[in-house]
């Protein structure tokens, strides 16, 4: 990858780098040129530092700018503060190709949807953030071509029980990024499924997940071996982009040829 910034939204954990967020950014990080800018964007720092260390073993060319930040809460301010420390400072980049990956994500509540009484609505703070980094790169390196990468999953195609909440966020998610793609045709628009990971997020889907069925084939999947490391998928993600292989908005998951 050429480019000199990367506005990277992600939660990177909880400073083990388990999470995909942290893979994202230590898989891109070499590919990227000389004074290139990545923003990591995550509720609590631990997994930031952990994961600006990381970066800076990746790669020496790479500034890692850690954001402390509840992406579900923040205001229009919050995410356009977040997004300028990319572009601000001295030694201001001036980007061929600029991605934000969309990977902040959490399961919630893992009940029957006969259960969910609680009132409990999707989250679309991903739009206002989309708009203000499209808007911020389109004002400050209007020549940079722009990559928005929704980090998706198989459950936006498929149902699972007792994760209703969960699906419909992520179909939700991926239908905004295809009406994206429809209405942006000079940015690329990827919507990633990246397959199951070994990590945090499997460990509460084998604890919590109402459904005994769905909770054993997770179980399953871990003794069986059959998780992925979270560094396998970001190799097949960035394979995915260089290839371009794909049309803008479509949902590629990480089992697909
Ligand atoms: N794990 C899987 O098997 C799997 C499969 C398919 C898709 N996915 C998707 O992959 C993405 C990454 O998940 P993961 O597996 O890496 O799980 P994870 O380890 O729980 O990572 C999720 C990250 O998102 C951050 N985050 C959550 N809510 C946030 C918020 N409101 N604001 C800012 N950051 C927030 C968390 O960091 P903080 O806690 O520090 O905020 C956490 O590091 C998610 O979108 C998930 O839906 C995962």
């Amino acid at each position: 990858m050429s480019g000199k910034v990367v506005g990277r939204l992600l939660g990177a954990g909880d400073g083990r780098l388990s999470g995909l967020g942290a893979a994202i950014c230590e898989g891109v990080a070499p590919l990227l040129g000389d004074g290139s800018r990545m923003v990591g964007v995550a509720r609590t720092a631990g997994g930031l530092t952990s994961t600006e260390g990381q970066v800076k073993k990746a790669s020496a060319k790479v500034e890692f700018i850690p954001v402390v930040l509840d992406l579900g809460v923040a205001s229009k301010a919050d995410m356009e503060n977040a997004l300028k420390s990319a572009f601000g400072g001295a030694n201001v980049p001036s980007p061929s190709r600029v991605l934000i990956f969309h990977n902040a994500g959490s399961l919630g509540s893992l009940k029957y949807l006969k259960d969910q009484v609680d009132q409990q609505h999707v989250q679309h703070s991903v739009v206002t953030l989309n708009a203000l980094f499209m808007g911020m790169v389109r004002s400050l390196a209007p020549s940079a071509a722009i990559e928005v990468i929704n980090i998706s999953s198989l459950c936006a195609v498929q149902p699972f029980k007792s994760w209703g909440l969960y699906c419909a966020g992520k179909a939700g998610r991926d239908m905004l990024f295809k009406v994206l793609a429809a209405e942006e045709p000079n940015v690329t628009v990827l919507n990633y499924a990246p397959g199951p990971l070994d990590n945090d997020m499997q460990m509460i889907a084998r604890t919590e997940t109402a459904d005994d069925g769905l909770r054993s084939v997770f179980s399953s999947m871990k003794n069986e071996g059959k998780l992925l490391p979270c560094s396998t998928s970001v190799g097949k993600l960035i394979d995915i982009l260089n290839s371009k292989k794909f049309k803008s908005g479509d949902h590629v998951d990480y089992y697909d040829e």
